[in-house]
């Protein structure tokens, strides 16, 4: 790139194409032809992902899978699950059927409060503020009225206000510390909009109030946001069975598949470097279908790696038990979604995700992610504790490498048989697709 561009959000988008192309690809048109092919064909469908955000130049795919047989609190669910990774939905489908002969997945909802704050700095006396707080927590509230009548006409709304003194840690700062129901809703842009209320009537509030000198009415507002914390909006999701109904695998019986299961648990529990993998072979579960579902992964990953770390060590979210022969797994996991608002009502894949799944309300989706997230934990640990996970991985990942080679499909049938009792590896295919086809390996090693 040559230099910076200035006003470029307010180019067209084939203008923004056309600096990329000469400033950053050296004039190659092919760029041009690459992003238009990914565009909808529908022009209306096309409009609605321009509009999603700023700059849109083409549209990003990722495959949607489906994963059925989820048995999860007596209710059949096939799961959509949006994801780049190979093997993750087969992973997902294969512990669905495995659990689906087992009693299931019970998934309990332990609560659905989400929390933001009004961070502000207040130079006087402590005492006096809170006094104040006390005489006009109902006026504070009855400024947002006009905000949450909608939210409480649905049985939602603030349910809670305190005020926090965080003085011992920094200078002058203290919190609103607000507690919301959000209903249906993820809720962030009703949590923010009330939050900027309540700041404003802070603020106003505080200077027409007497009991304050000039100099304490000074109060800065800092910020007034949402935390994506939300460790009293939290689900539970858990399987279980008697040992001995846990299958023979690849040579390991039952009682010793659950002791090895347990130990690789209790690992994760106390190894940092293992749980932070433990735990994003959980978030492969749980992401892909907060993604399909039109919901936020970025929310929910940072509530999740919180909860993770609760006592300062980062650690498993899922917990193994074994007590009078039964094997027992769980998840524990804060999970702010919502089936209404955002994407939901927008994006058409997204409201195919929420058909597929019956229209559940927030609370099913809570237990339907939480179920995911742990099904895929019991598949990735069950293999690891096994076979090991590159034997189905590699099996999935052959195609990749396969499409990577622009093989025909006679040529991914062959390889695919060819590779059934094998095992896979990059090098492994690739010299033996060069063989078939007569070209010296090192040509398709070698960089470009
Ligand atoms: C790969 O995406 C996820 C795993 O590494 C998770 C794990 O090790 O538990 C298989």
């Amino acid at each position: 790139m040559k230099a910076p561009i200035k006003g470029f959000s307010k180019l067209s988008r084939e203008a923004k194409i056309e600096w990329m192309v000469n400033e950053i690809f050296d004039g190659d048109k092919n760029v041009v032809g690459l992003l238009d092919s990914y565009l909808h064909s529908d022009e209306k469908v096309q409009k609605l992902h321009n509009e999603f955000i700023e700059n849109t130049i083409s549209n990003y795919f990722l495959p949607l899978g489906v994963a059925p047989n989820f048995l999860i609190n007596e209710k059949l669910y096939t799961l959509p699950m949006a994801i780049e990774e190979s093997s993750v939905v087969a992973a997902a489908a294969k512990a669905a059927q495995f659990w689906l002969k087992r009693g299931g997945f019970k998934a309990t909802v332990i609560g659905t409060e989400k929390i933001g704050h009004v961070h502000f700095m207040y130079h006087g006396d402590s005492l006096k503020l809170h006094e104040f707080f006390n005489d006009n927590k109902d006026h504070l509230l009855a400024s947002t009225n006009d905000i949450t009548a909608n939210m409480q006409a649905r049985g939602g709304g603030i349910t809670g206000i305190y005020l926090v003194d965080k003085t011992e840690e920094l200078d002058q700062y203290f919190q609103l510390d607000v507690r919301f129901q959000t209903c249906d809703s993820m809720g962030a842009n009703f949590i923010n909009s009330c939050l900027e209320r309540l700041a404003e009537s802070l603020t106003s509030l505080i200077q027409s109030d007497n009991r304050f000198s000039e100099d304490e009415k000074k109060v800065q507002i800092v910020m007034r946001i949402l935390s994506n914390y939300t460790p009293n909006c939290l689900v539970r999701a858990e399987v279980s069975c008697p040992i001995s109904e846990l299958a023979e695998e690849e040579g390991v019986s039952p009682q010793e598949f659950a002791e090895k299961f347990y130990r690789a648990v209790r690992i994760a529990e106390i190894e940092p470097y293992r749980a932070t993998t433990h735990n994003k072979g959980i978030f492969n579960g749980i992401d892909a279908v907060v993604i399909a579902t039109g919901n936020d992964f970025r929310a929910v990953e940072a509530a999740g790696h919180r909860h993770a770390s609760i006592d300062g060590q980062y650690r498993s979210l899922t917990h193994c038990s074994i007590d009078n022969g039964i094997f027992k797994f769980w998840i524990e996991i804060p999970l702010s979604v919502g089936v209404v608002g955002g994407l939901t009502a927008l994006h058409p894949m997204v409201k195919f995700a929420h058909k597929l799944l019956g229209n559940p309300n927030a609370s099913e989706l809570m237990g339907i992610i939480a179920a995911s997230g742990l099904a895929q934990n019991f598949a990735a640990l069950r293999a690891l504790v096994t076979s090991g996970i590159q034997k189905g991985h590699m099996k999935m990942h052959l195609l990749n490498i396969l499409n990577q080679l622009e093989a025909t499909e006679e040529e991914k049938a062959y390889f695919v048989n060819y590779f059934k009792d094998k095992v896979v590896s990059h090098s492994a295919v690739v010299r033996h697709f060069c063989e078939l086809r007569g070209i010296p390996y090192e040509s398709m090693v070698k960089p470009k």
